[in-house]
């Protein structure tokens, strides 16, 4: 089911825009041009990524420092800091809670004139 999100002449590259469809919080991220639809709830504890930095294609959680492609959702780092600040393995591993890496789910995203639709079927 498509469900309209934002208007995409508001989603700037840089500045992620977290919208809520149904009962669901989705994030999107405009990035090389492109707009990308996330869960907006990091599979670690399930605090938001909204604040998370992305690079080349990559959010990071803000939290924990996990890391996913904003495009595929799979993870790429799982849990090496706290606040953006480097712990020990150790530290990290207790941090993780026992955790395994998972990715981040994803929807997909159609712009249409300046709409942006998402699946959220
Ligand atoms: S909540 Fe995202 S890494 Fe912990």
């Amino acid at each position: 089911m498509k469900v309209k999100a934002a208007q995409a002449s508001t989603i700037v590259e840089g500045k992620n825009q977290c919208v809520k469809l149904q009962d669901r919080k989705i994030l999107l991220i405009r990035h090389n041009g492109n707009i990308h639809a996330l869960e907006n709830k990091c599979p670690h504890v399930g605090l938001s990524l909204e604040k998370g930095k992305v690079e080349n294609g990559v959010i990071t959680c803000p939290w924990h420092g996990s890391s996913f492609d904003i495009a595929t959702g799979a993870n790429q780092d799982w849990v090496k800091n706290l606040l953006g600040v480097s712990v020990p393995k150790w530290t990290a591993k207790m941090i993780s809670l026992g955790k395994s890496p998972q990715p981040v789910r994803t929807y997909p995203v159609e712009v249409v004139g300046d709409d942006v639709m998402v699946d959220i079927s």
